[in-house]
């Protein structure tokens, strides 16, 4: 599947989400905190567990964090969309930017690789890891959408 349609087709599960929520943000780092709360609360509704709903605020703002960090170079004017869905017992979570995107996603999800001095480059390495699908969709010039969905882990 081309990222288009990848991206056509996550667009149409979130509009026939059964709970919806799409928040724009401005692009400074105070928002974080919001964005990762903001997805803590509608992942509540789901039966996720106290751990798995850490796991959903590390992901959360490893994403965001990297939107407003590399996608916009911190430039405050620029804005974040976040969109959440509750849809067959999942949580999607749509992260995009407008920003500069990357040339090779591949390499940029590699474990410690960052183009920040000083940064671990391990972001990508958390969100992969603590959600069950993880997609990241980027264009250079164009920005960057991360594609994410986590189920609440059931009990036998
Ligand atoms: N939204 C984005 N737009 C442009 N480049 C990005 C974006 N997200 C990630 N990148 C690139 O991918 C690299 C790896 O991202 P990752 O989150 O894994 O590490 P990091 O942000 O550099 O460090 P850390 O997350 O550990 O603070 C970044 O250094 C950056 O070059
Ligand atoms: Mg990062």
């Amino acid at each position: 599947m081309s990222d288009t349609q990848k991206i056509k087709v996550w667009e149409q599960l979130y509009e026939t989400a059964e709970n919806r929520l799409t928040m724009t943000f401005q692009s400074v780092k105070e928002n974080v905190a919001v964005a990762r709360l903001t997805a803590a609360s509608f992942g509540s509704l789901l039966s996720f567990s106290m751990a798995e709903l850490e796991e959903l605020k590390v992901a959360v703002s490893e994403g965001v964090s990297n939107a407003i960090i590399h996608g916009y170079l911190n430039d405050p004017q620029k804005s974040v969309m976040m969109s959440l869905a509750q849809s067959d017992g999942s949580i999607l979570i749509i992260i995009r930017d407008n920003g500069i995107g990357m040339e090779d996603v591949e390499k940029s999800m590699e474990p410690a690789y960052s183009t920040v001095e000083d940064r671990m480059g391990l972001g990508f390495v958390f969100m992969k890891s603590f959600m069950d699908e993880f997609t990241v969709i980027s264009t250079p010039g164009c920005g960057t959408t991360l594609l994410m969905r986590k189920q609440p882990q059931k009990c036998l």
